[in-house]
């Protein structure tokens, strides 16, 4: 099927047709195109640190186990049974050598491979090919400064190579101090009654809602301000590295508007890092730039001084599974790891002040693309638009991507475009019939 998305992003106008978030169809062609191709988050290396140690997701709409083998190395199967059908592992986490069907006893082991069939001599006569019905593998697995992705798609390009810039600019995150960052356990998994491109929208460039939308944290006093001044003037911009990713960040001229920035809990830490930062990153990435929100495509989503790191899973075009980690630098003291924990927690936790906001939001603006008329009434993604940063090397020559305003959709554009593009793209699927009768047809 053609998506005939060029009729439903307006790059010239700014304007996005709303059936794209409430249309069955393109819901079945984004499994196909976006999430069965993509590279997708799965965790972090630190969720599996001993051999054996496994924990289960979502690639799309397909269940996954993710195990660390007795090699050290790191597999990734789809949670599922190759009889039935029936997920051979019902738990978020554990550790375990192999898996054992609850539905007839297939037993497969942490390498996927099918080992034991309960029968296999009297029933199935030892013709049942064990090799052929292993648990089916991604198709390639790698991991970026500890975070681990995956991808279905035989044919993806290099991990590195689909992250570009976005790569770069997370070390700003990922890679501040000696250790990196680790997962704090624990996730917060919630549904929210939306389509999972709204919440991606919303971090990858939507600084415009905050004094509004998060306006009550603020005036009750609940959350900590930083000493810059808050509202529509901030200094800063979107950057749009490409490839469907982008972040906010925010502008310091020097250390002291750095500290400005911080939240005051957070403010003695952030002068003990600094140095460090600026060192391990140089003056643009350690010092100028502060990052506040943004998405990595298709469906991840980061708040850096929040320190939440979220997957936003497909469930149906009307429902998303939110996961959310709180993440932080691992040789930070412990102090700051359970203080962050508790501010990740109450702003942007399952019920957290800020995440409450959002979600309302996200689920009101869903149910517009539910209705007849209202879909004839296009999004409006226009902020910004032929306004770009003319020449972000002046402003630092190391800057990389474009750049817009700190207000500006730059980044939603930027997101839904390369989501057209590849949802055009009319490719054979990654994931093709794997039928026997299929797979012979193939071969003769
Ligand atoms: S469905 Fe798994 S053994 Fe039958
Ligand atoms: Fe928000």
């Amino acid at each position: 099927m053609k998506s005939h998305v060029e009729h439903l992003m307006d790059l010239k106008w700014g304007d996005l047709d709303r059936s794209i978030f409430s249309d069955p169809q393109i819901f079945e062609l984004e499994l196909e195109r976006i999430f069965a191709r993509c590279w997708l988050l799965l965790g972090h290396e630190s969720m599996l640190p001993k051999p054996n140690d496994f924990f289960t997701t979502y690639m799309g709409r397909d269940p996954v186990i993710v195990t660390r083998k007795a090699d050290g190395s790191i597999g990734c199967y789809l949670n599922m049974c190759r009889h039935r059908g029936n997920r051979v592992c019902r738990a978020d986490a554990g550790n375990a050598r192999a898996f054992s069907c609850p539905f007839h006893g297939w037993t497969f082991g942490n390498d996927g491979r099918l080992t034991n069939v309960p029968g296999y001599k009297e029933i199935y006569l030892e013709k049942l090919d064990l090799d052929a019905h292993g648990l089916v593998p991604v198709a390639k697995i790698d991991s970026y400064k500890g975070l681990l992705f995956a991808t279905f798609d035989q044919n993806a390009p290099p991990l590195l190579e689909f992250l570009g810039d976005m790569a770069w600019y997370l070390d700003m995150m990922l890679d501040r101090r000696e250790g990196g960052v680790e997962f704090l356990p624990g996730i917060h998994k919630w549904l929210v009654h939306t389509n999972w491109k709204f919440p991606v929208d919303n971090f990858i460039g939507d600084s415009y809602h905050g004094p509004v939308s998060h306006k009550s944290a603020w005036v009750s006093g609940f959350e900590g301000m930083p000493r810059r001044k808050s509202g529509y003037g901030y200094e800063g911009f979107q950057v749009n590295p490409g490839g469907g990713h982008g972040f906010g960040v925010r502008w310091a001229e020097n250390r002291e508007q750095v500290f400005e920035m911080s939240l005051p809990e957070f403010l003695d830490y952030e002068k003990s890092r600094l140095d460090e930062a600026i060192h391990r990153l140089g003056d643009l990435r350690g010092m100028h730039l502060s990052p506040m929100h943004g998405s990595i495509f298709p469906n991840v989503s980061l708040l850096w001084q929040g320190g939440t790191i979220r997957v936003w899973h497909p469930k149906g075009p009307k429902l998303t599974e939110a996961w959310g980690w709180c993440f932080v630098d691992k040789n930070a003291p412990d102090e700051y790891k359970r203080e962050k924990a508790l501010h990740m927690v109450q702003r942007h936790g399952t019920s957290g002040t800020w995440e409450a906001d959002d979600v309302d939001n996200w689920v009101q603006c869903h149910s517009s693309s539910e209705g007849y008329v209202a879909r004839r009434y296009p999004q409006n993604l226009e902020m910004g638009l032929g306004d770009e940063i003319e020449d972000p090397r002046a402003i630092h020559p190391d800057i990389r991507g474009r750049l817009g305003k700190f207000q500006s959709e730059i980044n939603q554009r930027g997101f839904y475009q390369h989501w057209a593009e590849l949802m055009d793209d009319t490719r054979v699927p990654a994931v093709p019939d794997m039928s026997r009768r299929a797979c012979q047809q193939e071969g003769s």
